[in-house]
């Protein structure tokens, strides 16, 4: 394959860009190129930063065993073209069945019709692709499967009510489809696409885009290039690129490297890749640390959590990032490596300000190691949004507690997002609280301390009072919380 380009299946056909000749630079977005060739319109932006789902498509790509298709919808926003390298991108042009002589609805597109879900349309594409994806998902969706993937869809004038109904009768029998018919011929085309693992380097209009296939390409081209900008998901580069036309020379994709996606348990700890997918990483917390089920559950929306990564986040580094306070209270650590070296710091030593990290341009973050669930603690968490979905918090908690057999507080950890320029514990509280008995005067005593630990700033989201008043609140919310776990009288 020629290293200035890549290919994906487009309508059924192996689709190549090759930078040599391309008009656009490689970090033009999905939408952007949707938008730019004939008959591909229907993908529709609202926002350009994640939060309408107007444009979303749905991404099929080999599963790990090569003999599968797995069918995710995303953001054709927030995705850089080169992510599609190797995989089929779907449409909304591609739902209907079209031969000759008639076309015939997908099922999806029919149930919108029936249910009547759709009025002005501006939203439907991005609707009946996010229905798409959870219809090939073919898990037999429950009410909040369905209302888990249309999170990221805004509706302004349908309503949602048409919307789930569409969704549940269209996902009430999955049926073959032509995707179905077609899975084979796209599975030989996606492999032979696939077979080469040679990096991947575009140039064209002033910008180099890097894509490793091993993490031995990834660190050799960290090395040559220190300068270029790591991107995983791209759900956050993509949105600075596209609201503040912020332009990168230099690009290195690392989403193509397995080694970075691995979730594995060894030795007392969990091991998780830095390319980890949000969505996987949801369902680690439902099976391992349900208590921090809030946080993942109400993370960004379906389309972003396929793509957004646990690394991207913890680089990000930003005060609100919804990781961070529960990794916190899990000591977890980091490991980074680079071509000669490797090291293992704490994640709260790692986070050294206001989207800042211990991190050298040599570096990448390879994995979050976290210590294996200590049954005999409490953990806590709860993120605090203007809206319930896909809104960043405005401030939250995470925490750990682990008590004597008497009651006595031994170890506490009492993480904030949002109170300060970085996630931090809350010193002063958990200081007074260590030694002392669990009780709600003890708790509620420590709260009156949070302003020594923290004087957050007033922004759009809510003013300094509003988070200091909520952060004592949040504390009080976890006792209860807990002492309803202990099975025990609520002592007030
Ligand atoms: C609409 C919308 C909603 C969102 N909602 C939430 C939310 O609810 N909660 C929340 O916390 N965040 C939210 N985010 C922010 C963002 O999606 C997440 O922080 C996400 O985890 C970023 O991951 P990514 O892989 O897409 O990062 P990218 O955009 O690819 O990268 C982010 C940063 O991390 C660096 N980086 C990534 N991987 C590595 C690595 N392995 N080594 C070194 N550096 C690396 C990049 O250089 C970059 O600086 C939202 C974003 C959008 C657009
Ligand atoms: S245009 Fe709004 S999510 Fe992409
Ligand atoms: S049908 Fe008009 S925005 Fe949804």
């Amino acid at each position: 394959m020629n290293s200035n380009s890549i290919s994906f299946i487009l309508d059924n056909e192996v689709f190549t860009i090759d930078w040599s000749k391309s008009l656009f630079p490689p970090s033009t977005t999905v939408l952007q190129f949707l938008r730019s060739i004939p008959k591909h319109t229907g993908t529709k932006e609202g926002c350009a930063e994640g939060d309408c789902g107007a444009c979303t498509v749905v991404l099929a790509e080999l599963a790990p065993t090569n003999d599968k298709l797995i069918y995710k919808a995303v953001d054709a926003c927030l995705l850089f073209l080169p992510a599609l390298h190797g995989k089929q991108l779907i449409t909304i042009e591609n739902l209907a069945n079209k031969t000759p002589l008639s076309t015939e609805l997908h099922p999806v597109q029919q149930a919108i019709v029936d249910n009547h879900a759709s009025q002005c349309g501006y939203c439907t594409p991005g609707i009946a692709m996010s229905i798409f994806g959870l219809y090939k998902s073919e898990k037999k969706p429950e009410r909040k499967d369905i209302i888990d993937s249309l999170a990221g869809n805004l509706c302004r004038c349908t309503g949602y009510g048409s919307i789930i109904d569409a969704a549940k009768v269209a996902c009430k029998t999955i049926e073959q489809d032509q995707f179905s018919s077609n899975e084979s011929k796209i599975i030989d085309a996606l492999k032979t696409i696939n077979e080469s693992k040679d990096a991947i380097e575009l140039t064209g209009k002033n910008q180099i885009y890097l894509i490793p296939f091993s993490l031995k390409q990834a660190l050799n081209f960290r090395k040559i290039y220190p300068d270029a900008i790591i991107v995983n998901g791209s759900t956050d580069i993509a949105v600075r690129q596209n609201k503040t036309s912020e332009f990168h020379q230099q690009i290195l994709d690392i989403s193509f490297v397995n080694e970075l996606k691995q979730i594995a348990s060894q030795k007392n700890n969990f091991h998780i890749g830095a390319g980890c997918s949000l969505e996987d990483f949801k369902q680690f917390v439902h099976t391992q640390f349900f208590e921090f089920s809030p946080i993942v559950d109400h993370f960004a929306s379906l389309q972003i959590r396929h793509v957004a990564t646990i690394g991207g986040n913890i680089c990000n580094a930003s005060p609100i990032g919804d990781l961070i306070p529960m990794l916190f209270a899990l000591n977890a650590q980091v490991k980074i490596v680079s071509s000669d070296n490797e090291r293992i710091i704490y994640l709260e030593d790692f986070i050294t300000g206001y989207r800042s990290i211990n991190l050298n341009n040599n570096e990448l973050t390879f994995e979050i190691i976290i210590p294996e669930k200590d049954n005999n603690s409490f953990y806590f968490a709860e993120k605090i949004s203007t809206r319930r979905d896909l809104d960043i918090s405005t401030l939250s908690i995470a925490t750990k507690l682990k008590l004597s057999p008497q009651g006595i507080i031994e170890e506490i950890k009492l993480v904030y997002g949002g109170l300060a320029a970085k996630v931090k514990r809350a010193g002063s509280c958990e200081e007074f609280l260590i030694g002392k008995h669990f009780t709600s005067q003890n708790l509620i005593e420590a709260s009156k301390l949070i302003s020594n630990d923290f004087t957050p700033i007033s922004d759009a989201r809510s003013t300094s009072e509003y988070r200091l008043e909520v952060a004592g609140n949040l504390l009080l919310k976890c006792f209860y919380s807990i002492r309803v776990r202990m099975d025990k009288k609520i002592v007030l």
